[in-house]
């Protein structure tokens, strides 16, 4: 990613931001993925449609992108639709394409305003077409030098892409020599992205739903109650918090101490 100057001021209300909540800035995770969960529970809660849920949902994700562009995140995944969320009722689905669309065309000119450049991991071929056109006419608007990447998973599962992956392997001939996790990592969709120091899951549920298996190795896991559609900047900074907090060993023993 080329390097985005942040103004002066920008610079200092991001210091204000984190300081004031206790937050490292030297310390900030590169890349947070988020599975955005409990939409349908926050409309029923309401006595409405599911529908109503995703509709509000949109605001949390405005309320995240923005959050992330505010502490300097510089990749921000989203758990949009899994292959699995195909099983919803078709009404649902088709309301969620739809949502889909008119969010970009809404947002567009907005995200490359601010320096937000978009990409998808997923099996795109299989979303409506007026889907698939829109995504490609908001990436074509993508804006270089950009500030942050934000990653949408769309009709994505993990299985599917470590199967895509081994495919692909075969396909290219790799002999049995040249397979390691850095040529595997080259396969992945997410070839080239840094593997997310934080997950975040909202809603209470504490699973990870065929999400990036391979790159949540050897992430640290947020769960909140907060239903996705209240989740806003408190809460993603309060998850940057919780990991600033963890003592991450990647399979060693605790840093020694002097104590
Ligand atoms: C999970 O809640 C949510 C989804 C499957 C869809 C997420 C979509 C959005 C937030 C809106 C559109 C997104 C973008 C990027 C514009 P759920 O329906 O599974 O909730 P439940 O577990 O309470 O039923």
């Amino acid at each position: 990613m080329s390097d985005f100057q942040m103004t002066e001021a920008e610079m200092q209300d991001r210091l204000d931001l984190l300081l004031s909540t206790g937050i490292n800035p030297n310390e900030m995770p590169k890349h947070i993925a988020i599975i955005m969960d409990g939409n349908g529970r926050w409309a029923k809660n309401r006595g409405e449609e599911r529908i109503f849920g995703h509709l509000n949902g949109v605001e949390s994700v405005r309320a995240v992108v923005e959050a992330a562009l505010q502490t300097g995140v510089r990749y921000l995944t989203l758990y949009a639709f899994s292959t699995e969320n195909w099983n919803r009722p078709k009404e649902e689905v088709a309301a969620l394409m739809d949502l889909l669309v008119t969010t970009l065309v809404k947002e567009t000119e907005d995200l490359k305003g601010k320096g937000v450049c978009l990409s998808t991991i997923g099996d795109l071929k299989a979303l409506p077409k007026d889907c698939q056109v829109q995504l490609k006419s908001t990436a074509e608007l993508n804006p270089e030098p950009h500030r942050l990447d934000l990653i949408l998973a769309l009709n994505y599962s993990s299985k599917w892409e470590l199967i895509e992956a081994v495919k692909d392997i075969i396909k290219d001939g790799v002999t049995e020599d040249e397979v390691n996790s850095e040529m595997f990592e080259s396969y992945l969709k997410t070839a080239g992205i840094p593997d997310p120091e934080l997950m975040i899951r909202t809603s209470g549920e504490h699973r990870i739903s065929n999400f990036m298996l391979w790159q949540l190795a050897y992430t640290e896991f947020h769960f909140t109650p907060v239903l996705w559609p209240d989740f806003r900047r408190e809460h993603f900074l309060a998850a940057i918090y919780d990991f600033q907090n963890r003592e991450r060993r990647f399979g060693g023993v605790p840093q020694q101490t002097d104590k």
